[in-house]
């Protein structure tokens, strides 16, 4: 994952960007969500979530909930919790069952301690300050509570880089084309402790290693596809790089068999 400029800082954190575009519907999200379904080992994300919540009793926040992917499961295994979903964009929140809010993760509208958990799964990359939003998480949480982040390593899906470089280049004409926007380069798992340490003593990173195999174009075009809200970020015409990058697939599938992406995604416990 190369650095981000600050041109693609403020793009990655725009507000109108995040809730007109990017996340003004669960389109974009559910086919990065999808790749995983064909990871080997697969791992029950949702699940593994509620097994750290074992010991969480009264109310759930989930900041950034987008289209309720933990909070569904959370619901079927823990009748017993009061869940609350919030998040930046009305649109994403509109297909979540209730109850749900509009509300920015750098200002909780919550008391002080009044929550057993917070979830913060793969969004304080797109917060602003980023020490802020630990803090409200923090603030919020019971002081025997627990706060469950999760984000990828800066290595993460690193083929799918090269892909759309190798895609760029062919469509500019200069061989490798530029680098795609880092969506997750502001909160990395290998950054993360360090940021969520500054509230929390004790930070468990739980990594999910895996690699994602398809026999189709299919599940990877389209997650290249669901960077469109960042398009005219990429200093390539977009849906022709994508284009170009669904032939550079069928090519490699035709040849190898398959296509391979390495994953690096996982969670991060914390507890004071
Ligand atoms: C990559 S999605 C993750 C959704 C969900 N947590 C998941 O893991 O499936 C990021 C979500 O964070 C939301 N978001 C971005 N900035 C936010 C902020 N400052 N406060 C609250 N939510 C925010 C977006 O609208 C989007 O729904």
């Amino acid at each position: 994952m190369t650095e981000p400029s600050a041109a693609h800082e403020a793009a990655v954190t725009d507000r109108a960007r995040l809730t007109q575009s990017a996340y003004r519907s669960d389109r974009d999200l559910a086919a990065r969500q999808a790749l995983y379904r064909w990871q080997t080992p697969r791992y029950d994300l949702p699940g593994l979530v509620a097994e750290q919540l074992s010991g969480v009793r009264g109310r759930v926040v989930d900041v950034g909930c987008g289209n309720g992917t933990f909070l569904q499961r959370l619901r079927e295994d823990r009748p017993d919790l009061a869940l609350l979903g919030l998040d930046l964009s009305p649109g994403i929140l509109a297909g979540v069952p209730g109850p749900v809010a509009v509300a920015d993760a750098m200002r909780l509208p919550l008391a002080t301690g009044s929550v057993g958990a917070a979830l913060a799964m793969h969004m304080l990359y797109h917060v602003p300050e980023i020490p802020r939003a630990v803090r409200e998480l923090s603030r919020v949480v019971a002081r025997d509570g627990v706060v469950v982040a999760s984000t990828t390593r800066a290595r993460d899906k690193a083929e799918l880089e090269d892909l759309w470089q190798r895609a760029a280049g062919d469509v500019l004409g200069t061989g490798r084309g530029p680098a795609r926007i880092p969506l997750g380069a502001r909160f990395t798992l290998e950054q993360a402790p360090a940021l969520l340490g500054e509230e929390f003593g004790r930070v468990e990173t739980i990594e999910l290693p895996g690699t994602v195999t398809v026999r189709d174009p299919g599940p990877v075009v389209a997650h290249l596809a669901s960077y469109r809200a960042w398009a005219d970020q990429h200093d390539v015409p977009f849906e022709a790089t994508v284009e170009r990058a669904r032939t550079i697939l069928v090519d490699h599938i035709a040849r190898y068999g398959a296509f391979e992406v390495g994953c690096m995604a996982g969670i991060l416990v914390c507890r004071r």
